[in-house]
């Protein structure tokens, strides 16, 4: 089996049996990571651009990792020192790194649309690495399999997404990738981070945290992105963090061997309780271990093979 498009834009796009090809996939490059030598030749040859207009640790790092552990020569694309604070277009960035013959462009944006756009004039791979507030699909996709390796199945299982809904596009991602696999998926957060439009994705709303909590099996924080908000969507950071906060005492709601997950970066204190995020129950570095395996997984299907044999 192989991933049916050379692009992965998003989750929305994917099949179910792709997603859980990539899955499958990351299990195999899961172990490179822990050997002494950290490499295989997989991708020997290719080249991958690292192209982030926005700033990342984790995301950027995790590419750049499995790039390399898969042997590809890697480019890193920061907008601070490029020709794009003299005014480069996108447009003009990427015929001018295409000149130089890469074989895939991981882009960074903060536009949505953004790395479907790349994929009407470009000839390499694009992989979406966040596009403005529409998708983040690597981000998913290591959620969806820090869930898999924990749990086992996604069958009825109870997970919460709670925070601000409306401006990420982690949300978005893990709302197809979570509907596609079986979870029963409840979105939580205030009325303004968390828009009724948002039913139309078949999920369960939910604006009461606790009520949300009960019996949740899984549950996912996300940040609050203070620079995506041009006005104040909640009367303070006090009063979002007394009502939405997950506290040791909120994770007492959720069911026995309920875990904490959160993309990151945190705001310790403010959305999740600096105790809670260190906790055993916490999977949070779990999620950055687990990024590079998918990370690899992708590269692999998308630039070198076509199942999860032969990875090295
Ligand atoms: N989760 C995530 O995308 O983190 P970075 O912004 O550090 O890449």
């Amino acid at each position: 089996m192989e991933l049916k498009s050379k692009h992965l834009l998003g989750i929305e796009s994917l099949e179910p049996s792709e997603i859980r090809l990539i899955l499958q996939t990351a299990d195999s490059f899961l172990e490179i990571s822990t050997r002494e030598i950290k490499k295989v030749p997989t991708l020997r040859g290719k080249t991958i651009i690292n192209l982030f207009y926005e700033a990342s640790t984790r995301t950027r790092s995790s590419f750049e990792l499995a790039g390399r552990r898969l042997s590809a020569d890697i480019l890193n694309f920061s907008k601070q020192t490029s020709a794009v604070v003299k005014g480069e277009t996108l447009r003009d960035t990427i015929l001018t790194l295409e000149a130089m013959r890469p074989d895939a462009i991981i882009i960074r944006h903060g536009s949505s649309g953004s790395a479907y756009y790349l994929t009407t004039f470009c000839r390499s791979h694009v992989i979406n690495a966040g596009d403005g507030l529409h998708e983040h699909p690597t981000q998913a996709l290591l959620d969806a399999y820090t869930i898999k390796q924990e749990k086992k199945s996604f069958k009825d299982l109870k997970v919460v997404l709670c925070g601000d809904i409306l401006h990420s596009r982690v949300a978005r991602s893990n709302i197809h990738c979570l509907k596609k696999l079986g979870a029963d998926l409840t979105l939580c957060g205030p009325p303004t981070l968390l828009p009724p439009a948002f039913g139309a994705f078949d999920v369960k709303i939910q604006h009461d945290f606790d009520k949300a909590l009960e019996g949740a099996d899984v549950i996912m924080m996300l940040r609050i992105q203070l620079e995506r908000m041009q006005k104040s969507f909640f009367p303070s950071i006090r009063e979002y963090s007394r009502l939405y906060g997950l506290t040791a005492e909120r994770v007492a709601r959720a069911a026995k061997g309920a875990v904490v997950m959160h993309p990151g970066p945190i705001n310790r204190g403010l959305e999740i309780a600096p105790d809670v995020a260190d906790s055993a129950q916490s999977l949070i570095l779990r999620q950055v271990e687990n990024g590079v395996a998918i990370r690899m997984a992708v590269l692999y299907l998308l630039l070198g093979g076509k199942d999860s044999e032969n990875v090295g």
